[in-house]
């Protein structure tokens, strides 16, 4: 089974990033991970771009095996005015056709110094997400407020109840994963 770990930040060393890792590194043991954090990396959207004549640019199409590939996605985003980072919008803007969120198990994490840990951009993400078909897994989903606070110089989970609630958080996301069925 993998899982896609998906960072919606921009940023290197990101807070996101970190929070990631500390959830990867929780994962019941067995489980594959993979990271995207190439929100960047991506072209600006337009249908234009995106018509079945057209071939999509290698980063787009990286970007969809990834997520095709991935039985499960964490994704989390940080939150700038009140939203998500429009790097992260364009990038789930290039997997609308592409339909490979549709039905997939996927915790959704938010991350920001402030008291409501950027819930706002959370929300949309979430609504973003329902329009793709995201099968939303509530217990893998959650704000992460005052971040700073919780994570030590390196980036590392100092807080234990963080590290608990994420591990908390893969075991929730592993156990929305279908049984594939053997008979089939
Ligand atoms: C342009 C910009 C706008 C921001 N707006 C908000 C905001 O509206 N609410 C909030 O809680 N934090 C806001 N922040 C703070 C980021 O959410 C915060 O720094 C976050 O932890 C960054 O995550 P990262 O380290 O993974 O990039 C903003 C940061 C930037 C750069």
């Amino acid at each position: 089974m993998t899982i896609l770990a998906f960072s919606g930040s921009p940023r290197s060393a990101s807070a996101i990033g970190h929070l990631l890792r500390a959830a990867v590194a929780v994962a019941p043991a067995g489980i594959n991970c993979t990271f995207y954090e190439d929100v960047l990396a991506l072209p600006l959207f337009s249908p234009d771009l995106d018509a079945p004549s057209s071939s999509v640019a290698p980063a787009v199409a990286a970007l969809r095996e990834q997520l095709r590939a991935a039985d499960a996605v964490l994704i989390a985003t940080p939150e700038y005015a009140y939203g998500m980072p429009g790097s992260l919008k364009n990038a789930l803007d290039w997997l609308v056709s592409a339909g490979s969120f549709y039905g997939k198990p996927t915790g959704v994490l938010s991350a920001s110094p402030s008291e409501v840990g950027g819930d706002r951009a959370r929300a949309g993400l979430l609504l973003t997400l329902e329009a793709l078909g995201a099968a939303i897994v509530p217990a893998a989903s959650f704000p992460i407020p005052l971040v700073r606070t919780r994570l030590g110089a390196a980036g590392e989970v100092t807080d234990t109840g963080l590290a608990t609630k994420l591990t908390a958080a893969m075991t929730a996301l592993v156990a929305a994963v279908p049984v594939p069925d053997l008979a089939d």
